[in-house]
């Protein structure tokens, strides 16, 4: 019989010891390993790899339409166009002529959202620190202001986003396949779906009437946007080169980079296991899991085009709107759009990156924290009168979390879900030079361009 000699005895048993630990350090701590677990088993690939989202210059694994691929050149355009006061150039009145642009209601250090109850572009004044500070200007009254009456949507994984705006009216495919005889009924501005297109090159398009913008001999030749339009649609024929669709469409592929993909969470999935603290990574477990919020919220962009009544009140109910009252058509969600009974009062599955950066929650911004939302969600009962018990998702009920679960799921919303650079977004000027997102002479002062 052989035996061993002490000293091999004592190699195998460091060995082991060594082999041990490197393997826990492989699998992390329990709440790396329950997470991980979790993420495969809900992933219909598989693995938690699912819910990565790419880079942003990674073209190619970034959803898109098929008529409008990214490219270099339509994204910097686009860049350059989302933020240029410049082509405000069809306000109401003449004092607000080249004082607003699309980041006005979707600020970026406001997770793209308007930092305030609701958007105010052309009749507004103002900025403060993030948005909060815009209000009406003195030169416009109400009722001519550019507003809607819902809380402007964050552009975050807007590339994830088929059919667009609450109601997910904009888009000829996807969700949108069998809804054509509406089309430009009831609402003229969906008649645009007929040209085929999907969702952001159709809502964009519209949205540069709709706030009064425009592109023509002044911005192209006197700011100088004719070159970078030549560069971006060198293939269209140069009497359709600088028009609304390609506007849109390089807007469309510029908007469809803005993924969050520096948030912890997001780290954490790449392999960066101390991207999240244990707070967060207990929070994901629930989010994942207890609370059955990933339901709804779903894949890498944690929203998904599909429609669901939690029966929040409506803006006009905030009594701190313009233009918007008990009647206006966005109040009754997916049924505005389509007219048909089981959609009402359901909205679209928003993303929920960055939330903790504009404290103005679901449609009718009608919670101000991230621990009123959780407690929200947590109590299952909805707060509008208006909206009957029987739309109400089944998914939406009570979840009896503890204090503790909500204070995590709370520390993975407030933070696992924030991506603090997203100023990687956006340009260092605009062409026309002018001061953004906003140009007025108070925000001028306030954003400190002059
Ligand atoms: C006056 C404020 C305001 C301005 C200016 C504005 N938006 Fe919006 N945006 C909104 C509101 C409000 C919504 C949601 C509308 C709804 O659901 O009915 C929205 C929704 C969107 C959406 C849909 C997102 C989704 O997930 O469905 C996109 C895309 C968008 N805006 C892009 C733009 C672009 C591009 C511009 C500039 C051309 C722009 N917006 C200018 C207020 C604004
Ligand atoms: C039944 C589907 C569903 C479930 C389950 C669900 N959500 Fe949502 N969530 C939505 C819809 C729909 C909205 C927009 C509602 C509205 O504004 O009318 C929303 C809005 C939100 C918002 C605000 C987004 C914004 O732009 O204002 C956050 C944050 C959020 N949900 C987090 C959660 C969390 C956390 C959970 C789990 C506790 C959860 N959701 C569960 C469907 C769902």
């Amino acid at each position: 019989m052989r035996t061993f000699s002490p000293k091999l005895l004592t190699t195998a048993t460091l060995l082991m010891i060594i082999l041990w630990s490197c393997t826990q350090e492989r699998l992390g701590n329990p709440f790396d390993i329950q997470l991980e677990r979790r993420l495969v088993r809900l992933s219909p690939t598989g693995s938690s790899e699912y819910f990565m989202l790419p880079d942003e210059q990674d073209y190619d694994a970034i959803p898109q339409g098929k008529s409008n691929p990214l490219s270099y050149e339509k994204v910097e355009l686009g860049k350059l166009l989302f933020f240029e006061t410049g082509i405000a150039r069809e306000a109401i009145d003449d004092s607000g002529s080249g004082t607003y642009s699309c980041a006005t209601c979707h600020v970026p250090t406001a997770g793209f959202m308007p930092g305030r109850v609701q958007g105010i572009a052309d009749g507004g004044a103002g900025f403060g620190l993030n948005g909060e500070g815009r209000d009406i200007s003195d030169q416009y009254v109400e009722g001519t202001l550019d507003v809607q009456g819902a809380r402007a949507l964050s552009l975050l994984n807007v590339a994830y986003v088929t059919n667009t705006t609450w109601n997910g009216k904009f888009g000829a495919n996807h969700a949108n396949i069998g809804t054509e005889a509406v089309w430009g009924i009831d609402d003229e501005s969906t008649e645009v779906n007929r040209l085929g297109l999907d969702g952001l090159e159709t809502q964009n398009m519209e949205g540069l009437d709709l706030h009064r913008m425009i592109i023509d001999e002044y911005v192209l030749d006197t700011l100088g946007y004719r070159p970078y339009y030549n560069a971006a649609f060198a293939e269209i024929p140069v009497e359709e080169r600088y028009g609304k669709i390609t506007t849109s469409f390089a807007i469309s592929a510029y908007i469809r980079t803005l993924l969050p993909n520096q948030a912890p969470f997001q780290k954490w999935l790449q392999g960066d296991k101390e991207a999240m603290t244990d707070a967060e990574k207990r929070g994901a477990n629930i989010f994942y899991d207890k609370a059955g919020c990933y339901r709804c919220h779903k894949g890498p962009s944690m929203s998904s085009v599909e429609f669901h009544a939690l029966g929040v009140n409506d803006l006009y109910q905030t009594g701190e709107a313009y233009q918007t009252d008990e009647n206006d058509k966005r109040n009754l969600g997916r049924g505005g759009f389509t007219n048909l009974a089981t959609d009402m009062y359901k909205f679209k599955v928003p993303t929920i990156y960055n939330m903790g950066d504009s404290p103005f929650y679901f449609h009718g911004s009608s919670k101000r924290s991230l621990s009123d939302l959780v407690e929200y969600f947590d109590l299952g009962v909805k707060e509008n009168p208006n909206v009957p018990d029987s739309q109400i998702s089944p998914f939406f009920h009570p979840l009896q979390l503890t204090q503790k679960e909500k204070d995590d799921l709370l520390a993975f919303l407030e933070n696992g879900l924030r991506d603090p650079n997203l100023m990687r977004y956006v340009p260092e000027r605009v062409l026309s030079g002018n001061c953004f997102p906003n140009n007025d002479a108070q925000s001028q002062t306030e954003l400190g361009c002059n």
